[in-house]
């Protein structure tokens, strides 16, 4: 039998709520689609820090790489704000990306009709909003050197660099292009050319690219007015690619169109090795241990990492319906909308509710 090795990176907060949620899934679908899963649970983020010192030990770096996937939940804690920022869990989670090299982030953003209520659009705006967001990760202003923190005559200046090369541009514009033509066929790129170097070579060079998709429609937009875009008219996007600050921002405000950052999962790849799959949302330790929290998006990474990181197509279908099913069904954690009919869940039997459903 088919067997996959997938480390399991609960972090920190209601990390480890949905993460036993997404698990017992896992063994569930695994078990009745003919293949086997085998978990490797490996500390990150604060969680690394309390118990190693630092937010990704190299045993984590290495579980990850020896993996065939990767299942991250969340990190962060206020706990650790005053740390210097390299030793913060954000920089765990940083270090993780980088250093599997997974340059392409995607973020699929699609209504849920049972919860379009829930969204600060009205119904008819996003209805039917079905995008992707292609963010490159491991670049941009995010890791460009020189950056830091100096004195000066007594005055304080800090930096960072945006700066991108052709090649990082490329590869991600590929990888935006490929799923455009999967899709609808139509690749926004968004930028801000009219001001930045470095978004006149990403404008030049995803232009380039251009003529090895001839059949994808593509276009560009200036980043102010692709966030103004996506709460005017969200449905005149298929995928939007975009760098890596630009897209940190600009997925944060398409996830929201569904109305719960709750329930977004997303991808993260390299050219090769294992895939990192985790939700959109972050570790929420506001309402951490008290089963409060909604397991949603980390049940679809869950289906992403069956989907794109092990090519398990049924088994990722499964799970999806088991969602739609129990979100049919009125079953809502505290995060999402009440209507009328609905239950209030929280985040376990929210699971158990969902491997009832799988197993329907
Ligand atoms: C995200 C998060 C991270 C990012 C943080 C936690 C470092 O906001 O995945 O979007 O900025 O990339
Ligand atoms: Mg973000």
């Amino acid at each position: 039998m088919t067997s996959y090795r997938i480390t399991l990176l609960a972090g920190d907060g209601i990390g480890p709520e949905i993460t036993a949620v997404a698990r017992a899934l896992l063994e569930t679908v695994s078990a009745s689609h003919g293949f086997t899963l085998s978990f490797d649970e490996q500390p990150v983020g604060g969680a690394a820090i309390d118990t190693t010192g630092v937010p990704l030990p190299e045993s984590t770096l290495a579980a990850c790489r020896a993996a065939d996937a990767v299942l991250l939940a969340a990190i962060g804690s206020p706990r650790f704000d005053g740390l210097p920022r390299e030793q913060r869990p954000e920089s765990g989670l940083l270090a993780l990306r980088s250093g599997l090299g997974l340059f392409a982030n995607l973020r699929p953003v699609k209504i849920i009709p049972a919860l379009a209520a829930a969204s600060s659009l009205r119904p008819e705006v996003i209805e039917g909003v079905d995008l992707l967001v292609v963010r490159e990760l491991i670049g941009g202003i995010y890791f460009g050197t020189p950056k830091g923190r100096v004195q000066i005559d007594g005055r304080e200046r800090a930096f960072n660099t945006m700066v991108y090369s052709d090649e990082e541009v490329d590869r991600i514009a590929r990888v935006g292009f490929r799923l455009a033509a999967e899709r609808r066929g139509r690749l926004c790129s968004v930028d801000k050319a009219n001001v930045l170097d470095v978004s006149q070579l990403w404008r030049d060079r995803v232009e380039a690219i251009h003529s090895e998709f001839p059949a994808v429609e593509l276009s560009h937009m200036y980043v102010d007015n692709a966030a103004m875009q996506l709460v005017r008219e969200p449905r005149q996007f298929d995928v939007l690619l975009t760098g890596n600050l630009f897209g940190d921002i600009l997925s944060d405000e398409a996830a929201m169109l569904t109305g719960s950052i709750g329930m977004l999962p997303s991808a993260s790849l390299g050219s090769q090795g294992p895939g990192l799959f985790e939700p959109v949302h972050g570790s929420a330790p506001d309402i951490a241990g008290q089963d409060l929290a909604n397991p949603i998006a980390m049940v679809l990474s869950a289906a992403m990492l069956l989907r794109v990181g092990l090519q398990q197509e049924s088994a990722a279908t499964a799970l999806e319906t088991a969602v739609d099913r129990v979100l049919a069904a009125g079953c809502r954690t505290g995060d999402l909308l009440m209507g009328e009919g609905c239950t209030r869940v929280g985040c376990r039997a929210m699971g158990d509710h969902l491997l009832e459903a799988l197993g329907a």
